[in-house]
């Protein structure tokens, strides 16, 4: 079995609560803490930044934090995210100037690094970066807030990026991100994404170890 990964998005969590939040849904059996931010300007919404990733940290948060970068421009924040603590960094392919740079910043820090696509981004970013990503998110929904629904097309281009993973020969983790939820996990893993970003599909319900146990119930096929 592919080891999956669940990932709840904090967007959907009580800010007023963040750092218990974050410990409750780990304790609830999250694998990994996906962190967005959005600057008002890439997209129409803002959110955190590096303090609220460090404040994590401080708070004694250990599990990896997968950072969502969307703003722009993208290098001015990586520096701030790698001394803030964030284990993984993605950021959007069309609001860098030099992709390949910004993936190396990352990379230097000791970041996972990674590119992400929204529904209408062409897969030709990854042409040349095959060898440097560490994971590929898609997104299912146009980004900038949560709750959406997850566009369908969606399932399509995840088969295709697996097959430019497989022929890579390399270990990229599959991100999917918008949407996701109990009632569509295995479909969307049989497309062969491995890792799972939910946000309101986990902090909108009461009991988050129920609805992580039965997301996983649903990968166990
Ligand atoms: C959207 C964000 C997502 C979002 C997912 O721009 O990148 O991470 O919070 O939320 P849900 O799971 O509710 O669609
Ligand atoms: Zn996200």
């Amino acid at each position: 079995m592919a080891d999956f990964l669940i990932a709840p998005s904090i967007l959907s969590a009580d800010f007023a609560r963040l750092g218990e939040e974050v410990e409750n849904v780990l304790a609830a059996g999250a694998d990994v803490v996906h962190f967005d931010v959005m600057d008002n300007h890439y997209v129409p919404n803002l959110t955190i930044g590096p303090m609220v990733c460090k404040a994590l940290r401080q708070y004694g948060i250990q599990a990896p934090i997968d950072v969502h970068l969307m703003v722009k421009p993208v290098d001015r924040l990586i520096g701030d995210f790698i001394e803030a603590g964030a284990s993984w960094i993605t950021f959007h392919p069309e609001a860098s100037e030099h992709i390949d740079r910004s993936l190396q910043m990352i990379r230097d820090g000791g970041c996972r690094c990674g590119l992400v696509f929204n529904p209408a981004t062409p897969l030709h970013y990854l042409d040349y970066v095959m060898d440097k990503v560490d994971m590929i998110l898609l997104m299912s929904v146009n980004p900038g807030f949560g709750g959406q629904r997850f566009i369908p097309g969606t399932l399509n281009k995840l088969r295709q990026v697996r097959e430019r993973i497989e022929q890579s020969g390399r270990e990229i983790r599959l991100e999917i991100d918008g949407g996701v939820g109990i009632q569509n996990i295995a479909e969307i893993a049989a497309a062969g994404a491995d890792t799972f970003v939910a946000g309101s599909a986990i902090f909108n319900t009461e009991d988050y170890a129920a609805t992580i146990a039965q997301m996983r119930a649903q990968l166990a096929g």
